[in-house]
């Protein structure tokens, strides 16, 4: 613990670019998920449309995503869309939808020259067509990349991914194929939408909420939170890297204990 206080020089002192070598070299956390919160603020703050939060917010992803990248993080999970948020107005839904479309249209080069992936978690129903074929296109474009997975969140609500996997647990269950008695944790993780990601080290949620919102509930268990009042728009490098400097100071357990503090 004082040998890793007396190696990392004080972040006051070091610039950006210092500090991003000082996360590289002590091990970024291995999946970052993050709940992208306060568009609906920071427009109306500038008394523009609700809508143009969310494209200030495309920005904001685009630029954590290179920083996310670089950094050496393997996933990166975005919750873009809830299977909540079809309850906001027709008008706002629609723009959500066309997001990923525009996003993955511009900047689908710096992804493949970034060697990073684009994966989507998330229920297809309901899913306009125009959404999904942007994603596809971006998924099959990308999918022999090696770096970053950029994991969109889209339609996808936790409560109801449970409930999915329960469903097909209980189905082999009553076939006979699987014994109630000998149902494990691995049994429920690996028929969740993310059974082939790692689970979130970090979890950031930006705007000031502080809540989860039907996000990652299982996946979460052991996962360090990070909260910001600075709205989604707002976010920046320097915000990821005080995230991520807070997380590689933190001294995860798993419910256990840390060597040093054995008896
Ligand atoms: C929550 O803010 C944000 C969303 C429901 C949408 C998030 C989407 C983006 C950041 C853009 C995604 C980009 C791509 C490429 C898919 P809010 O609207 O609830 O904000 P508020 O709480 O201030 O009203």
């Amino acid at each position: 613990m004082f040998n890793k206080i007396l190696r990392r020089a004080p972040e006051a002192v070091l610039g950006l670019e210092e500090r991003k070598s000082v996360i590289c070299k002590e091990g970024p956390p291995s999946h970052i998920a993050i709940i992208m919160d306060g568009n609906g603020r920071w427009a109306k703050k500038r008394s523009l449309p609700r809508i143009a939060g969310h494209h200030e917010g495309m920005k904001t992803v685009r630029k954590i995503t290179r920083l996310a990248s670089h950094l050496g993080v393997d996933v990166m999970t975005l919750y873009a869309f809830s299977t909540e948020n079809w309850k906001r107005p027709k008008l706002e839904v629609d723009f959500l939808m066309r997001l990923p479309e525009e996003f993955l249209s511009t900047f689908l080069p710096e992804l493949i020259e970034e060697n990073v992936r684009v994966e989507m978690m998330g229920y297809h129903e309901n899913l306009p067509q125009h959404t999904l074929e942007a994603i596809r296109k971006a998924k099959e474009a990308t999918k022999d990349n090696t770096g970053l997975i950029l994991n969109f969140a889209l339609n996808y609500g936790s409560r109801s991914e449970i409930v999915d996997a329960v469903k097909v647990i209980a189905e082999q269950a009553a076939a006979g194929q699987l014994n109630p008695e000998d149902i494990t944790e691995s049994d429920i993780a690996d028929r969740l939408l993310t059974s082939k990601l790692p689970e979130p080290d970090l979890l950031i949620r930006t705007s000031g909420e502080v809540r989860l919102s039907n996000f990652m509930l299982w996946q979460l268990a052991y996962t360090e939170l990070w909260f910001t009042e600075t709205l989604w728009p707002d976010f920046d490098e320097l915000t990821l890297v005080e995230a991520i400097e807070d997380y590689q100071k933190r001294n995860r357990r798993f419910g256990g204990l840390k060597g040093e503090e054995e008896v």
